[in-house]
C-alpha cells in the first residue's frame, strides 16, 4: 500500500531538482550527524533533562547540575543531548540568562588534555596549544565564563571511554571542578552519557556521588518506536511516495526490541537509506521490502562473516572467545585485559579438565582471531601502570552468538573424548 502524501515546499522541489534522483528528496537527512526537528519517544526524556536543569534558571551559579544518561547504542542519547542542549541555550538566553552547551566526545577526545582543549576551542578561547596543563586550560575557562557571567554546560559522551582510559585524578579532578576552584558561583555542569552504569560502579565512592545524581534511562526501541522514527525521515529524505509503509514496518520490526532486534535506531536508518539505494541502483521507483532485505544483510554480512569463521576455530581459541564471553557476561565490559582474559581461560580450562596453553602460545590465538576479525586488540592508555593488551569482542553478544559459542566448543569436546 503507497500512502499518499503531497507535501512539496519549494525547497524540497528546488533540493530535488538539483539531486536529480527520483528517490532520494534530501539525502543527508539520513546521516548520522543531521538533527532531526523532533524526536519521537523521546519527548520524556526532553522533559526529565529539563527538570534536571531547572535549577540553572531558578537559581543560576546555585549548583553544578550532574546528569548521567544511560542506554545501548543507539538509542538516541547523543541526539537528545544535543537537542536539548542547543535548544536550552535558546531558552535561557530569552531569559536573560547566557549560557553555552559544549558537545565532547571522549572517544575521539580521549584524554583529559585533550578533552579540556576541545572545550576551550567550542568556547573559541585563544588556547596557546603547547605549555598549559589541563587544569590551567580549565582556570582560563573558569575565567572567562566568570568574566561574562556565563553558565556552561559540558555534554562527555561516551564517557565510559574516558573513564576506562583515565587515571584516578583526572576523572577526580573533571567531575570535583568546584573543590579545585572553590569557586563560589557554579558555572559548570555536566551531562554525562554512557553505555551501562558498570564503568561508573567501579569508581571511587566519593567520584560516583558526585556524578550519580539524576540518571535518565534510555530503553532500546520497540518496533512503533522505530516505526515513527523511520517515517519522520521517510518524510524529510525521500520522494513523496516512494517508501511504501510496508517497507518501513520491515524495517522497524527487524530491529525493534520487542520483536527480538537490538532496538537500535542506527541501524533502522541506515538499512533505511542503503535500501533506498539499491532501489535507485535496480531503478526501481518504489523502496521494496527486497530492497530492504537486501541492505539487511549487507550490513550484517560483516557480522555472518565472523560468526562463520568462529564455527572453524579450534577447541583453545574457542575457550578464549568463552572466557571473553564469560567476563562479558559478568561484568558488563566490552573490553577486558589480556592478564584477566587468560586468568579466566585458564579456570574454564581447569573445569574441563584441559592443560591451559601458555602464554606465548595464547598471544598467538588472539593474534590470529584479530586477522580474522573476531576479536580486536589495542594498547592501554595511560593511567593503568604500565601498557597492557585490552581485548574485544568485534561483534555484539547476542544469545545466538553465545548459542554458537557453546555448540561449537561443545562439539570440539565431543571430538576430543573420541580422539582419547
Ligand atoms: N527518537 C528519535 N527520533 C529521531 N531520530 C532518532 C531518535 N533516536 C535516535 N535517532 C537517530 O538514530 C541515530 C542514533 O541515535 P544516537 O543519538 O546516535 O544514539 P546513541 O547516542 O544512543 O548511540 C541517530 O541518527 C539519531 O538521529
Ligand atoms: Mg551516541
Amino acid at each position: 500500500m503507497v500512502r499518499v502524501k503531497v507535501t512539496s515546499s519549494i525547497e524540497d522541489i528546488i533540493e530535488s531538482g538539483l539531486t536529480g534522483s527520483l528517490i532520494f528528496k534530501k539525502p543527508n537527512v539520513l546521516t548520522p550527524e543531521h538533527i532531526p526537528p523532533r524526536l519521537p519517544h523521546r519527548e520524556e526524556k526532553l522533559r526529565e533533562l529539563t527538570l534536571a536543569f531547572r535549577d540553572v534558571v531558578e537559581d543560576p551559579g546555585g549548583t553544578s547540575v550532574r546528569v548521567v544518561i544511560f542506554g545501548p547504542t543507539g538509542t538516541g542519547k547523543t541526539v537528545t543531548t544535543k537537542s536539548f542542549g542547543y535548544a536550552f541555550k535558546e531558552k535561557l538566553k530569552v531569559r536573560g540568562i547566557k549560557l553555552e552547551y559544549v558537545h565532547v566526545n571522549c572517544h575521539r577526545q580521549r584524554t583529559l588534555y585533550l578533552l579540556t582543549m576541545e572545550v576551550a576551542s567550542s568556547l573559541k578561547l585563544p588556547i596557546p596549544t603547547r605549555g598549559l596543563s589541563s587544569q590551567e586550560v580549565f582556570k582560563v575557562i573558569h575565567d572567562y565564563l566568570e568574566k561574562r557571567n556565563m553558565y556552561l554546560v559540558i555534554t562527555l559522551d561516551e564517557f565510559d571511554y574516558f573513564i576506562n582510559t583515565s587515571s584516578q585524578e583526572d576523572i577526580y579532578f573533571l567531575v570535583r571542578l568546584y573543590d579545585e576552584f572553590s569557586s563560589v558561583v557554579r558555572r559548570v555542569s555536566y551531562i554525562f552519557i554512557l553505555r551501562d552504569l558498570v564503568t561508573v560502579s567501579a569508581l571511587d565512592k566519593s567520584v560516583k556521588d558526585h556524578i550519580m545524581r539524576n540518571v535518565i534511562k534510555f530503553e532500546p526501541y520497540r518496533a512503533f518506536e522505530l516505526n515513527d522514527i523511520l517515517n519522520d525521515r521517510v518524510r524529510d529524505a525521500f520522494q513523496p511516495n516512494v517508501v511504501p509503509d510496508e517497507t518501513i514496518t520491515f524495517i522497524s520490526d527487524i530491529y525493534g526490541y520487542d520483536k527480538g532486534g537490538t532496538g537500535n535506531a542506527r541501524l533502522a536508518i541506515e538499512t533505511l537509506e542503503l535500501a533506498g539505494k539499491i532501489a535507485e541502483l535496480r531503478n526501481s521507483p518504489l523502496v521494496l521490502i527486497e530492497h530492504a532485505k537486501e541492505a539487511n544483510s549487507k550490513i550484517n554480512q560483516e557480522a555472518g562473516e565472523i560468526l562463520d569463521s568462529i564455527t572453524n576455530l579450534e577447541l583453545h581459541p574457542l575457550l578464549l572467545l568463552k572466557a571473553l564471553l564469560n567476563l562479558n557476561n559478568r561484568f558488563r565490559i566490552d573490553t577486558v585485559s589480556m592478564g584477566k582474559l587468560e586468568q579466566e581461560y585458564a579456570g574454564i580450562c581447569s573445569e574441563i579438565g584441559e592443560e591451559p596453553r601458555r602464554h606465548t602460545q595464547v598471544y598467538e590465538y588472539v593474534r590470529r582471531m584479530k586477522l580474522m576479525g573476531i576479536i580486536n586488540t589495542k594498547q592501554s592508555g595511560k593511567g593503568t601502570r604500565g601498557r597492557t593488551t585490552l581485548v574485544s569482542l568485534n561483534v555484539p553478544v547476542t544469545p545466538q552468538l553465545e548459542n554458537l559459542i557453546n555448540r561449537i566448543l561443545r562439539m570440539r569436546l565431543d571430538n576430543r573424548e573420541e580422539s582419547d
